[in-house]
């Protein structure tokens, strides 16, 4: 392979996506930041230095497997690696494994990625080795697609961490002002006169439509007559569920993940925040421009749909001249878990599974993981078992090479939920749970094979949220869901022919999901949901993949110190 080398300089700059002016995080003054387009099997060196003024950064390579020993540069804070402070430099550099397709760049730390802080991330085969898609397409486009509020993710957690007393706890930041693509969308400045008037006196302030990244309209295209193209689709937000349509196309769904699927036609597309498709449209409708729709699932929508341009060349410049509400419209409701599960369980992995592989039929640990909520030291968490998780002081990856204990908390998070939990029931102190906080680490042999059985619970104000689940370090198999019971045991409802691999995956509402992986990428991966408000509540974990070789690797030369290495490091001078 190539060495494709990238410098990103990190900085805060002011920005009006929604033509609504605030503070943001850009790379290279630019947002969204840098597209990374490599090839299969290249090395990728990125140089990050931080110009924050006071805030420690990382970047997560969000799909990239790390293996082959570079755990350390998978940029998951506190896990990985330690933040890279403000005015330092930290060099990624790490082999794109054997993974084709679409992918995309975060920042990992606190709430970055809800700030602007991301970019896309190509993987493309590799002709040197001979790779081929099992799909043409004539061109392609790029669609990053998020929710976007105006306020900062400072902001957000402070809400969130607000201790519990009677009357008001915790703040919720709500639901996104609006809907950008590829950075861009409209906010609709008429609107701050009905917003709470916290937001209305600096926002009517800041709105205003000739600011310059207000576009009415991202245009995708020009896209050429009666040619097949390609989009890339992600879901970059940090808290909607969305749904994306395209005016008088259907879209052919041919990856999941950068995991190839068995070809399916859809309409209307789910996409979890985290996940990705790869989906091939056919440009046989007139020349003209189409619209493209987004709207918001899986929780009660007061965010306008988004909507943009597919232009076909030729067409006039400017919008279609149709109603983008009754597109938006004919999108499944907000609260439709039929459609959600029927089109999770919909994909399969294209030409069977390795799922067939024997071992990978054998699982050796099932962990159920019951997501709920409680107060755990007077705040507000989402907890896994009983326990919300804190970013630990030292990364795990340093706590494991120089092999220190008290790095993290291990046994406080259990395989299995330790009441017989009900998926209507708040899991708490009520039944006598033991709450805790720390880092829940699960301790595994490379080589296990893991079912974990995510178990959606209740919230504190007795609902029920979808969560996106991402592991770091491994795709896995998706066995299945349901929403609206608990899993009870049987592996009646469970796929284990061709399932789909992929590494983010929807859990629904009152639900569970049952995925499956294969240990075989060592070091401490991140597992967690997705969601940025649901992450600093506590709702993640790492599974730690004991090398089978008992050698942890070394942290790379330039890396960062923090937490207990530090001192261990200048012990050597007195
Ligand atoms: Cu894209 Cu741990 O995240
Ligand atoms: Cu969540």
């Amino acid at each position: 392979g190539n060495t494709k080398e990238y410098n990103f300089t990190v900085s805060y700059a002011f920005w009006a996506p929604d033509c609504v002016e605030r503070s943001i995080i850009v790379v290279n003054g630019q947002y969204p930041g840098p597209a990374i387009d490599v090839q299969r099997g290249d090395r990728v060196i990125v140089r990050v230095t931080n110009q924050l003024y006071a805030e420690g950064i990382s970047i997560h390579w969000h799909g990239i497997l790390q293996t082959g020993g570079s755990a350390y540069m998978d940029g998951s804070a506190y896990v990985s690696h330690c933040p890279i402070l403000p005015h330092e430099t930290f060099v990624y550099n790490f082999t794109v494994p054997d993974q084709v397709g679409t992918f995309w760049w975060h920042g990992h730390n606190a709430g970055h990625s809800s700030e602007g802080f991301y970019g896309s991330f190509v993987v493309r085969p590799n002709p040197a080795f001979g790779d081929t898609e099992p799909f043409q397409a004539d061109g392609e486009s790029m669609l990053l697609m998020n929710d976007w509020w105006h306020r900062s993710h400072q902001d957000q957690f402070i809400g969130l961490d607000i201790p519990q007393n009677p009357t008001s706890d915790f703040r919720f930041v709500g639901e996104p002002q609006s809907l950008l693509l590829n950075g861009r969308g409209q906010y609709n400045c008429s609107l701050l006169a009905s917003v709470p008037a916290a937001y209305s006196a600096g926002d009517a302030l800041n709105c205003s439509t000739t600011s310059p990244q207000c576009s009415p309209n991202t245009v995708i295209g020009p896209i050429t007559p009666n040619s097949t193209h390609r989009l890339r689709i992600v879901n970059t937000g940090s808290l909607s569920f969305l749904n994306i349509a395209i005016e008088g196309h259907n879209m052919t769904v041919v990856a999941a993940d950068a995991n190839y699927v068995t070809p399916v036609s859809v309409k209307y597309l789910d996409v979890w925040a985290g996940q990705r498709y790869d989906v091939l449209i056919t440009a046989d409708q007139p020349v003209a421009n189409y619209w493209i729709t987004v709207t918001v699932r899986g929780r009660r929508p007061n965010t306008p749909p988004g909507r943009w341009a597919l232009q076909y060349a030729g067409a006039p410049a400017g919008l279609p001249t149709t109603n983008a509400s009754a597109l938006a419209a004919q999108q499944p409701a907000w609260d439709n878990q039929n459609f959600t599960l029927a089109q999770q369980n919909l994909y399969t992995s294209l030409g069977g599974s390795n799922l067939t592989d024997p071992v990978a039929q054998n699982p050796t640990r099932q962990i159920v993981l019951v997501n709920s909520q409680n107060r755990v030291d007077g705040r507000k968490r989402n907890v896994l078992n009983g326990v919300a998780y804190v970013d630990p002081m030292t990364p795990i990856t340093h706590t494991l090479f120089f092999n220190m204990t008290g790095g993290y908390t291990t046994g406080l998070i259990s395989d299995q939920p330790p009441l017989t939990y009900n998926y209507i029931k708040t899991i708490g102190s009520p039944d006598n749970y033991t709450l805790a906080t720390g880092q829940s680490v699960f301790e595994v042999n490379e080589g296990d094979v893991i079912d974990v059985v995510l178990q959606n619970g209740v919230t504190l104000v007795n609902a029920s949220d979808p969560h996106p689940w991402h592991l770091h370090g491994m795709d896995f198999w998706v066995l299945g869901s349901a929403a609206g019971e608990n899993f009870n045991g049987s592996t009646a409802k469970l796929n284990t022919v061709n399932p789909v691999y992929r590494s983010t995956v929807g859990l629904i509402a009152y639900g569970w999901t049952y995925i499956r992986f294969v240990a075989s990428n060592p070091g401490p991966w991140f597992f967690h949901c997705h969601l940025i408000s649901h992450m600093h509540m506590g709702m993640n974990t790492v599974i730690n993949i004991k090398p089978a070789s008992g050698v942890y690797p070394a942290p790379p030369p330039g890396s960062q110190m923090c937490g207990m290495v530090t001192p261990l490091v200048l012990q050597d001078f007195f």
